[in-house]
């Protein structure tokens, strides 16, 4: 068995990495170790490298079109990974997932409509609600017994009349639930009941840890997936969040109609880059293995943290991630305001991490830590940390 190798730090320094030479959490700090920004400081699956290269190699860089290959490499992914089922033809290109999320608000609601958001969640859900002129409605998370659930008794009496659509985050970012299928279940009942559309987020559905299964919203009934528009990506599994890839999943041929026109004729978005295409293709054909390897050894980042966190800081605490490389850390009981958090964490510890409150309601008091890099980084993130606490 090939063994990959998730341990060498690789300097990403100087390579227009947002994370690395775009932080801009604390001016004039020259030995920022950045933490923040969603991607991973492994390298891709070597077959993913090799499809790069093989392309770059070519020389010419002319139009590129996905080949039939490329659709049956995902589906192929969905069927064994998740047991669901899609046809070809039910899926589309997106440069991002949360592009296809903007093109959904834009193609299946209208200005004023309102939209529901479950916070704390990534902050683009509330700026794709609020940019496109809808209002937010926010089905805000409740802590129980130290793990996020979905508050479905205020979710019924937030929905009226101008209600059109859920977006849902699943698993979820930043608080790392991979929600159950009962919990699923309970929320489809309802999105049924009210008929609302949902655009199923699911960019972290192959970051799940032992023990915990991840259920793709629309493949719960042929009727929810009638309603739901789901975003899936090669990104954030196989590390390859830059070369802009992203699948659009519509299983009503007349929705995903209306989503392509739109797509192609609002946005002229059409075709990913030829270096997408390729690479997308080998991580789901043959990535299967790295990522085997890569799970357990984000699981033990995440319990490298809880102990050291048990052991060093015990002010500080993180709910349990069942899924994602990213941890939902606490640190209200410190009692500090959350500029001074941030100015002690970002300009103290040198350490980059997400503010709480760029998650919307429920984020304060919180930072959000990536720990999606070699361990020795995340014991010198967390050093940091305890150093200044
Ligand atoms: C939940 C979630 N959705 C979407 C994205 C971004 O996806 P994309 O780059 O495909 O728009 C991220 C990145 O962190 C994310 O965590």
């Amino acid at each position: 068995m090939h063994v990959y190798d998730f341990d060498t730090v690789i300097d990403r320094k100087r390579t227009n990495s947002v994370k690395w030479d775009f932080c801009t959490c604390c001016d004039g700090a020259d030995q920022m170790l950045p933490m923040w920004v969603a991607d991973m400081d492994f390298q891709s699956p070597p077959e993913v490298m090799e499809a790069v290269l093989r392309v770059a190699g070519h020389g010419v860089y002319g139009y590129s079109e996905m080949p039939s290959g490329y659709y049956d490499a995902i589906v192929s992914w969905l069927d064994t990974r998740h047991r669901w089922s899609v046809q070809p033809g039910s899926l589309s290109y997106s440069p991002g997932v949360i592009t296809g999320m903007n093109v959904a608000i834009q193609t299946f609601t209208a200005p004023g409509d309102r939209i529901i958001l479950q916070s704390p969640v990534y902050p683009p859900f509330l700026a794709s609600i609020r940019n496109n002129g809808r209002q937010v409605v926010n089905n805000q998370l409740v802590l129980r017994d130290g793990r996020y659930e979905m508050d479905f008794d205020a979710l019924e009496e937030q929905i009226d009349d101008r209600t059109r659509m859920l977006l849902l985050c699943s698993p979820h970012n930043p608080v790392g639930r991979v929600w159950t299928r009962a919990e699923l279940e309970r929320l489809a009942d309802i999105v049924q009941r009210h008929d609302l559309l949902v655009f199923a987020d699911e960019i972290h559905g192959d970051l799940v840890f032992p023990g915990f299964h991840h259920t793709p919203f629309a493949s719960l009934s042929p009727e929810i997936s009638a309603r739901t528009i789901t975003g899936v990506a090669p990104s954030k599994t196989f590390n390859i969040a830059g070369l802009k890839a992203s699948v659009i999943i519509t299983e009503n041929t007349r929705m995903r109609h209306a989503f392509d026109q739109a797509q192609e004729r609002v946005f002229g978005l059409y075709t990913a880059n030829v270096f997408a295409i390729a690479a997308a293709e080998a991580a789901y054909r043959y990535g299967g293995p790295w990522l085997d390897q890569a799970l357990p050894y984000l699981a033990a980042n995440v319990e490298y943290v809880q102990q050291r966190l048990a052991r060093d800081i015990p002010q500080v605490s993180a709910v349990q991630p069942e899924g994602t490389f990213l941890m939902w850390l606490n640190f209200s009981k410190l009692g500090l305001s959350q500029a001074a958090l941030r100015e002690t964490i970002f300009c103290g510890a040198q350490v980059g991490l997400n503010d709480g409150t760029s998650f919307g309601e429920g984020g304060d008091g919180h930072m959000r830590i990536n720990i999606g890099c070699p361990r020795a980084m995340v014991e010198e993130g967390v050093s940091r940390i305890a150093a200044v606490l």
